[in-house]
């Protein structure tokens, strides 16, 4: 997966993104799915936990690489990163979180499933990697790929 990807996020009037360089895309339950790795400590896992639902957005084109700076290395819990930006709101098909016309291929995805990766069960090369204690763990949210299209800019 490129670097480049937002997960974003909608709680009431808050919305957020973070750049996600994990997930998969796939068929699970006869449904197509997208799952996302969250770690513990993201704001974005306290807005998935209330909302149940995010948009997965990615780029087709070049864009403004600062994005990446503010949503992948500063969290929602103290500012209003699409605000910090620029990014231009969507609105979306099937769920309430919106979309990005900076970002216009579109995945709105309903969680259907959660659940916290036991570190424990994992090898020592992968723990030692990943799984500090000051990193925490991660939560597997599988999303079910509700709508996709492409935004026209
Ligand atoms: C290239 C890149 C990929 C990232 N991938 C993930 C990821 O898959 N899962 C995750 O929990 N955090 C990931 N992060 C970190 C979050 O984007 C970052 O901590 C973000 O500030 C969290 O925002 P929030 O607190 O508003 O949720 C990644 C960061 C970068 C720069």
């Amino acid at each position: 997966m490129s670097p480049g990807i937002l997960l974003t996020t909608r709680v009431g009037d808050k919305i957020n993104s973070m750049v996600i360089g994990w997930g998969t895309l796939g068929m699970v339950w006869e449904r197509p799915i997208f799952v996302a790795y969250v770690r513990d400590c993201r704001y974005t896992k306290e807005m998935l936990d209330n909302c149940h639902e995010f948009t997965v957005n990615v780029p087709t084109g070049p864009f403004d690489k600062r994005i990446l700076g503010i949503c992948g290395g500063k969290s929602g819990r103290e500012m209003d990163k699409i605000a910090l930006s620029g990014l231009t709101l969507v609105e979306p098909e099937v769920i309430s979180t919106p979309g990005f016309k900076e970002f216009p291929l579109t995945l709105e995805c309903k969680v259907l499933y959660d659940q916290e990766q036991e570190a424990s069960r994992l090898g020592m090369d992968i723990r030692r990697s990943f799984y500090t204690i000051e990193k925490g763990d991660h939560t597997a949210y599988y999303g079910q790929v509700v709508s996709s299209y492409i935004i026209e800019n």
